[in-house]
């Protein structure tokens, strides 16, 4: 599902609430809002918003909590961001989100889903729990702010 920026401006600012707020500026992972923007307006690609109290896509008065970027293309679909502020993790909503973004992109057809994640991540607990394997490995293909080079894993989980 594509999205079109100017009709959602005001989610482009809870994702950009919670990308500043999640990602650990040292590792360079997260987006700036032109990117976001920009990324939008390419087919296929969309995202899902989760609230605090765990609802998906929650209207203007919930505070969001997290959020999935995703781009599909033909029955593929890569995790592109994925993030839940830090004051609301441990309570199974990053699982609850990534759930939803399974449910959806299978009602949308499709059989693979894939991301990249820099190793050692702890979000890779998530991952695994959720049956991603790794199949490639980048080797140092992430530069932290330090200048220490850091491998990424590519995972997919086969959804159908
Ligand atoms: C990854 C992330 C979205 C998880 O969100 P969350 O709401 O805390 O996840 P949940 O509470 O649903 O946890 C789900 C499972 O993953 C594990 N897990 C998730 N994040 C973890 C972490 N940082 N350290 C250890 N385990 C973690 C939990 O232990 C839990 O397993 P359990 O239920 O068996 O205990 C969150 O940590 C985050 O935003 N991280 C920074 C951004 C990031 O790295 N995104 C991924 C980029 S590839």
């Amino acid at each position: 599902m594509s999205q079109n920026p100017s009709d959602c401006s005001d989610d482009i600012d809870r994702i950009m609430e919670v990308m500043i707020g999640a990602f650990a500026p040292e590792y360079g992972e997260a987006w700036n809002r032109r990117q976001v923007s920009d990324s939008l307006l390419l087919a296929g690609t969309g995202y899902c918003l989760i609230g605090a109290d765990g609802s998906f896509d929650p209207d203007l008065a919930e505070p969001v909590a997290g959020f999935a970027l995703t781009r599909s293309i033909f029955d593929e679909e890569e995790l592109l961001l994925f993030a839940v502020l830090p004051k609301y993790r441990g309570k199974g909503l990053g699982a609850a989100l990534l759930t939803e973004v399974i449910v959806r992109a299978r009602l949308r057809g499709i059989r693979r889903l894939f991301l990249e994640m820099r190793r050692n991540n702890p979000a890779g607990k998530l991952y695994t729990g959720f049956g991603f394997r790794t199949v490639g490995v980048r080797p140092g293909y992430y530069r932290t702010a330090s200048g220490e080079r850091l491998d990424a894993l590519s995972q997919e989980l086969h959804i159908a």
